[in-house]
């Protein structure tokens, strides 16, 4: 009998959180495609979310029948399954926080003595705070993966240099420049993410916490192309070896169809798109975690018909407020949009930002949202609510050219809806925006190809990878 190989194992635990588990996935993918074992780990809530979702407690199972070495499993995160981590989001965070590391610890050390054919490896979430110190008490390469742009990962990472010049907690009377941030040309207070405008706010505290740690990490992914960030990310390589290897919701041949990634069931838009010509549709959705006001859902929607461009639009649960997910709309909407509109609670939305027919994106500007745009070459309208948004809109409005902001940033209202919405699907700014966003589609979509510069830093990173590990 021929004597068993030693190989690669990457560990690998996803943050809790739509966002984050959809790059995680592929990249698990991406990892067991290249000969890799991966032991995948996703917390228990999220499991049965996806299971009710999808029909399926094995989440991998067909990337195994295609012969990747996937081994599922799930781990508690100390909290009861009926706690409501939706309404109690700030709590849940605390608990991730303070709570989680020990029980991740366990687990790893569990995890690392089940196959002594396996060599492990970490690979984890930047914004988790433990990476560091279980990589070192288990001795263990430790791979981050950052999920959002690279501006937002050098900006928190030189937080040190933001708090000495005053600009951490950042005042929203007192509008500056921020210019002395390395690879950093400038960026407006105004477009700093939201966690960086309190004193005392538990996002910076976790994520300062979290970035001690990812300063000795042996690698850092980040899910964008080097082109798009290049100086952002050649200030950063003087400190560490980061490798842009985005975009990793687009990694091809990885059978990631076949992966249930959604945390909730998906409805078909198809159909409805197949008799809307080119380019006509406005997609409209705020992502998995942001929330607004009933006001913003209103003008909103009277914008949309106001503009009579047709559209679908996420409304998901939970959008307004979680105690309070229904009637949403203005009374009577859904009879009012007729044939204009398909409201729906969740889609594909890859698949619908592929669809011929949409022509434009009204987003949060989540960044996977805002990459799977670019990707399609899709031009955005964009209205970020929190987190990094902010900043991503800076990204796509003022160095990308390829999305406009609703109502400039300023309160939202329907008369200005409707323009933007018509200046975003048609007329001359909108065949800017589109000229643009096929250019960026083209640098996303080379980056991928074989000798792209994604694909090579992919390599590269796999190449070093083996070497620090042998
Ligand atoms: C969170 C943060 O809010 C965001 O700021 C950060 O950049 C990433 O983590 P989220 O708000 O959920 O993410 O937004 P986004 O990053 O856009 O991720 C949403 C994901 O859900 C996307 O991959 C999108 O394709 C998917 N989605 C969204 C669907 O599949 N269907 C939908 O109906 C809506």
């Amino acid at each position: 009998m021929a004597e068993r190989q030693h190989k690669l194992q990457a560990i690998m635990i996803s943050v809790p959180f739509q966002g984050h588990i959809n790059p995680f996935v592929n990249l698990a993918l991406k990892l067991a495609s290249k000969g890799c074992a991966i032991t995948f780990v996703h917390l228990q809530h999220i499991h049965q979310k996806l299971s009710k979702a999808h029909n399926s407690d094995d989440l991998f199972s067909e990337a195994r029948g295609s012969g990747l070495d996937i081994r599922y499993t799930t781990i508690s995160d100390g909290l009861p399954l009926e706690f409501d981590r939706d309404l109690h989001a700030e709590e849940y965070w605390v608990h991730l926080f303070r709570e989680f590391p020990a029980i991740v610890d366990d687990f790893v050390g569990t995890a690392i003595e089940a196959d002594p054919y396996l060599v492990p490896f970490l690979v984890a979430d930047t914004v988790y705070a433990w990476p560091a110190a279980v990589a070192e008490k288990y001795k263990l390469v430790n791979v981050s993966l950052w999920t959002e742009p690279a501006l937002v990962f050098s900006l928190v990472y030189h937080e040190h240099l933001l708090k000495e010049r005053g600009h951490i907690p950042c005042k929203d009377d007192q509008v500056q420049e921020i210019n002395y941030v390395p690879g950093v040309e400038s960026i407006s207070t105004n477009d700093l993410m939201s966690y960086l405008s309190e004193t005392d706010d538990i996002l910076l505290e976790t994520l300062s916490a979290a970035f001690k740690g990812v300063k000795k990490a042996d690698f850092i992914l980040h899910n964008i192309v080097h082109e798009l960030e290049s100086k952002t990310l050649s200030a950063l390589n003087k400190y560490q070896l980061n490798y842009a290897i985005g975009p990793i919701n687009f990694y091809k041949n990885l059978a990631a169809n076949t992966i249930s990634k959604s945390l909730v069931s998906e409805s078909e838009c198809a159909p409805w798109l197949a008799s809307k010509p080119p380019g006509s549709v406005l997609y409209v959705s705020f992502g998995s975690i942001a929330q607004t006001s009933k006001h913003v859902i209103e003008e909103i929607a009277y914008g949309l018909l106001l503009s009579e461009v047709k559209f679908i639009w996420v409304v998901r649960a939970g959008i307004v407020s979680f105690d309070d997910d229904t009637n949403v709309l203005p009374e009577g909407f859904e009879d009012m949009i007729k044939d204009k509109g398909l409201i729906i609670p969740w889609c594909n939305q890859i698949t619908v930002l592929s669809d011929p027919a949409v022509g434009g994106f009204l987003t949060h500007c989540g960044w996977n949202s805002t990459i799977e745009s670019m990707w399609c070459g899709v031009p955005m309208i964009c209205y970020p609510i929190t987190y990094d948004q902010p900043t991503n809109r800076k990204l796509v409005v003022d160095n990308w050219k390829i999305g406009i902001s609703l109502c400039d940033g300023k309160s939202v209202n329907r008369k200005e809806v409707a323009e933007n919405i018509k200046s975003c699907m048609s007329g001359t700014c909108s065949k800017s925006l589109r000229q643009e966003a096929k250019k960026v589609k083209d640098i996303l979509q080379n980056a991928l190809e074989v000798d792209g510069s994604s694909d090579r830093n992919f390599d590269q990173f796999f190449n070093d990878l083996k070497a620090k590990i042998n």
